[in-house]
């Protein structure tokens, strides 16, 4: 027996490459590929888009991905402090970029389950049957008392925080590794399912030539911007999520070959997401382009009218539900690994933060109803405007410049190199991280700034 008994139990792993694909996986595809990249795509020029969209990916996205999930697995899940221990305790500054990027995600929390618990309120209804054979102009009708409703949009979201906080309290191995094992393969084969009914029923010729066809025009500046903004959100970055996943992998796990296959199924699941939806929005000669209310409000009016619709209808909005919760148990972890150091304060932690979450989405729930007219500085941002505006388009790629900068200037030098096999891709990686990537999120910013 060793003299030098460990006092604190060995950090969390994931407990194979696969649990850790499927939760990294899992926290990158969300709404941000069902719900916002399909109705992006339809306001920017479809196939314009999705070919700025796929460069920002490339350049920006993968490079930075390695880079957090590196610091994680060399620095520790804790965001708050892995900085500091890279750096051998000299860059503790750093840490604030730690704790900015935590609370952040806390941030985010609080109004991405509202959207979730829409969600989940539409999965019901459509099995339930009370979602067919209306008017059209009923399923925009049926939105907006959803909206009105506060107490209505409050259950909803209260119910996907209550299922965070319940997987996400069981700690990695026994709740998040475990939840996502089976999630994210019932995620994919609710995809393909609904794919090939949206091919059978809907126009899939219409919904290829839409996504694929490139609208030169339509790749202005704006569209270039929006999809370097999305790039960060659809890969959870900027926010320690990345971080803090990192922080379990298993050592014999190469790093930017698990970087590839996260960018590459997130991007696959956009796609799979437009060819579940555009097909039967033109099938019915519904607007592609009809913004965020793509989902509830266009997309249901053909549910209700096709054949099987209670049914797809309801898989549909249960796939958006299950995208949804692998993703906010991401949200979660970067403060819950900074606080929690034991699994009965992991348990606290879990149910605090999701109660500062709940609490914090009031504002957001009351900014759709009774602080609907509320404006400050800004005449069309409400509440809710202001609180995604400022995670997810400042807060958010800030973060990712931060961790670009940190991993291509400050890190030891060693400490990237070592994840590559190859001196070459290192180079590539390395060229990207120091100039590309920091440019680019500072085009952003002057962009939003003039
Ligand atoms: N990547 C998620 C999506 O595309 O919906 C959003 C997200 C999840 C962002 C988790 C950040 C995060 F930490
Ligand atoms: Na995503």
């Amino acid at each position: 027996i060793s003299l030098s008994e460990p006092t604190t139990a060995p950090a969390p792993v994931w407990s194979s490459r696969f649990a850790f694909l499927a939760a990294a996986v899992g926290s990158a595809v969300g709404l941000g590929n069902i719900w916002k990249f399909p109705y992006m795509a339809g306001a920017n020029g479809g196939g314009a888009f999705v070919i700025l969209y796929l460069g920002m990916v490339a350049v920006i996205g993968v490079p930075i991905l390695i880079a957090e999930l590196t610091l994680g697995r060399r620095g520790g899940a804790a965001v708050s402090r892995c900085f500091g221990r890279i750096t051998g305790g000299k860059g503790r500054l750093w840490n604030a970029l730690g704790w900015l990027s935590a609370g952040t995600a806390i941030v985010i929390l609080s109004f991405y389950s509202i959207v979730a618990g829409w969600a989940l309120a539409y999965a019901v209804k459509s099995v339930s049957g009370s979602m067919q054979g209306l008017a059209p102009e009923d399923y925009a009708a049926h939105f907006d008392t959803l909206l009105a409703n506060p107490g209505e949009m409050i259950f909803w979201q209260a119910v996907i925080l209550g299922a965070t906080a319940s997987i996400a309290a069981g700690g990695v191995r026994g709740g998040l590794d475990r939840a996502v094992r089976w999630l994210m393969p019932l995620l994919a084969l609710l995809l393909v399912a609904l794919g090939v009914y949206a091919a059978a029923l809907g126009d899939a010729g219409a919904a290829l030539r839409f996504l694929f066809t490139p609208d030169f025009s339509a790749l202005t500046p704006e569209a270039a911007l929006s999809a370097a903004g999305h790039a960060f959100f659809t890969l959870s970055l900027g926010v320690g999520a990345m971080i803090a996943y990192g922080g379990y992998i298993p050592e014999h796990v190469s790093v930017p070959r698990a970087a590839a296959w996260v960018a590459l199924f997130d991007t696959l699941c956009a796609l799979a997401a437009g060819m579940v939806i555009f097909p039967i929005v033109f099938a019915f000669g519904l607007d592609p382009a009809a913004g965020p209310g793509l989902i509830f409000v266009t997309l249901p009016v053909a549910f209700g009218a096709m054949p099987g619709g209670a049914i797809a209808g309801g898989l549909f909005f249960t796939l958006l539900v299950i995208a949804a919760l692998t993703s906010t148990l991401s949200l979660i972890e970067p403060m819950a690994a900074s606080l929690a150091n034991d699994g009965a304060s992991r348990r606290v932690w879990t149910l605090r933060l999701t109660a500062i979450a709940g609490a914090l989405g009031l504002v957001s729930v009351f900014s759709f109803n009774i602080w609907s007219e509320v404006r400050l500085w800004d005449a069309e941002k409400t509440l809710f405007d202001w609180l995604n505006h400022l995670t997810t388009e400042i807060s958010l790629p800030l973060g990712g410049m931060g961790v670009a900068i940190f991993a291509g200037w400050a890190a030891p030098k060693t400490l990237l190199r070592g994840e590559f096999a190859s001196g070459k891709a290192y180079r590539v990686w390395r060229f990207l991280i120091r100039y590309v990537a920091p440019l680019a999120v500072a085009a952003v910013f002057i962009h939003l700034v003039i």
